[in-house]
């Protein structure tokens, strides 16, 4: 089964809760946390203390750190009650040492990778990680367009994970609508993060059900 994130990026704000609560009753899987701190990527968002108060509201949060030095940060989010914790390849300086401390804070791992960023990355850790998200834009901003090439990314990555005999969850992030869900799905992502064009639907319901098929 196809799995819906709706990015909490593209909520309102001033009504956090209610939008989390909206997209649970609509049928969302989890609620996509994203942490910009300014450094990696050039936008700031949101911290552990609204990672907790989002973690209320019921859907389990997908935190997805674009961060520098993400094992600084990672405790306080399975503190904050985040159910996947996924770094960036190019910030996480010992990768598979931050795997293994996410999962040792009892949190589901995940690995991110940046549109230009090869799927190689991933080659020895693969095992070592239980999600991999293959961002289909340049992360710090929602309302993008998809990146093209990033969708033969994803077969590329699910193609690994095969040949591993490995079942991890394919993520894709970024620019994610009716129109390219279809081809990322197809590509072998089992992970949607959708954020402009989630909260922008007219009926979400009808959103998140047109984007499983
Ligand atoms: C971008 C974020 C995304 C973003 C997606 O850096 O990681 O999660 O919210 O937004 P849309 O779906 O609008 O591209
Ligand atoms: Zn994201």
């Amino acid at each position: 089964m196809i799995k819906v994130a709706p990015s909490l990026l593209a909520a309102d704000y001033l009504n956090v809760g209610e939008d989390i609560r909206r997209v649970a009753e609509a049928g969302a899987d989890y609620l996509h946390f994203d942490v910009m701190d300014g450094s990696f990527v050039p936008n700031i968002s949101f911290g552990p203390e609204m990672c907790r108060r989002a973690a209320t509201c019921g859907l389990p949060v997908d935190a997805h750190l674009m961060v520098v030095n993400p094992e600084r940060h990672i405790e306080a989010f399975a503190e904050a009650g985040a159910r996947i914790i996924t770094v960036h390849a190019e910030a996480a300086t010992h990768l598979h040492r931050c795997l293994q401390q996410i999962r040792a804070a009892g949190c589901l791992a995940g690995v991110a990778m940046n549109p230009a960023t090869s799927p190689e990355c991933l080659r020895y850790v693969l095992g070592d990680f239980d999600l991999a998200l293959v961002m289909t834009v340049n992360p710090g901003f929602g309302g993008q367009k998809l990146i093209p090439a990033c969708i033969d990314k994803v077969a590329a990555v699910r193609g690994m994970l095969n040949e591993a005999g490995l079942d991890a969850m394919v993520e894709v992030d970024g620019g994610v609508n009716l129109e390219t869900g279809p081809k990322l799905i197809a590509a072998g992502a089992d992970m949607l993060v959708a954020g402009s064009a989630l909260y922008g639907a007219a009926d979400v319901k009808r959103f998140i059900e047109a984007l499983r098929k």
